[in-house]
């Protein structure tokens, strides 16, 4: 049964390291790339199965396309391949697909996926997997922030009114609760403009583990520890 005090209600995900673990086993970083998008469905399953109820995940950053073009194409089929599937999928998976990020710069095929899965899966009641396509921290800000001075300029806001539920109005992840835990894997810790409005007040847990390494007790594990932190310092909150 879910316990929602010391289930996080919201897990972010910076899939990291599959490069590496690509590396370890003299394959090419696109191999590992595979690897991981497989990881991410078995994760998904398993956060569905504790009772997490939304997850983000970080798949392709606005740095990103800084990468060699091979890289960078292997990507984007891969990402055709995951909505494809999904949209085949969608009835059986029972979850719901939101993309965030800026998609106006994807090619339109994927553009078009994205729109059909995200309508396929509209009324799904199982997991919430937003999935963070051309995303940065800060090009989400900045995209808020336009818009925020645009209404300004049109008088239909004022200054005084520009809250903090104002502005988490405007981002991508409008509507959605924020994230609880955030989980970073292959041993960097930093944040990489993932996120930054939304993860003011998170758990951060760091993995050693490569991201395709990550498995469901590691996630557990991730959970597990969620748990102790919310039971030391959930009654002075409360
Ligand atoms: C980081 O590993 C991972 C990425 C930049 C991409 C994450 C993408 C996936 C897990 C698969 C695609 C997802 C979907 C939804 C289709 P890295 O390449 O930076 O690894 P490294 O740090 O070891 O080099």
């Amino acid at each position: 049964m879910k316990d929602s005090t010391v289930i996080p209600e919201h897990v972010a995900i910076i899939m990291d390291g599959n490069g590496r673990w690509a590396k370890e086993r003299n394959k090419p970083r696109s191999f590992g790339h595979k690897a991981g998008s497989d990881n991410l469905k078995k994760i998904c399953k398993k956060a569905d199965e504790m009772g997490v109820s939304y997850v983000t995940v970080y798949a392709f950053s606005t740095e990103n396309w800084k990468r060699p073009k091979a890289e960078v194409d292997f990507l984007m089929n891969l990402l055709r391949q995951y909505l494809k599937d999904s949209i085949k999928k969608a009835k059986k998976d029972n979850m719901r697909i939101r993309v965030i990020g800026d998609r106006s710069i994807l090619d339109e095929d994927i553009r078009t996926s994205i729109a059909e899965l995200e309508d396929a899966s509209k009324d799904a009641t199982g997991l919430k997997l937003q999935i963070a396509l051309n995303y940065g921290g800060r090009d989400e800000l900045l995209r808020c922030m336009r818009l925020i001075a645009e209404e300004v300029t049109e008088g239909t806001l004022s200054p005084e009114a520009i809250d903090e539920a104002c502005v988490a109005n405007r981002l991508d992840t409008a509507g959605i609760p924020d994230p609880d835990l955030m989980i970073r894997t292959s041993g960097e810790m930093r944040l990489s403009n993932f996120l930054p409005w939304q993860l003011a007040y998170s758990e951060f847990y760091f993995s050693e583990k490569h991201w395709p390494d990550f498995k469901e007790e590691d996630f557990e594990a991730a959970l597990k520890f969620y748990e102790g932190r919310k039971r030391r310092f959930g009654g002075v909150e409360a």
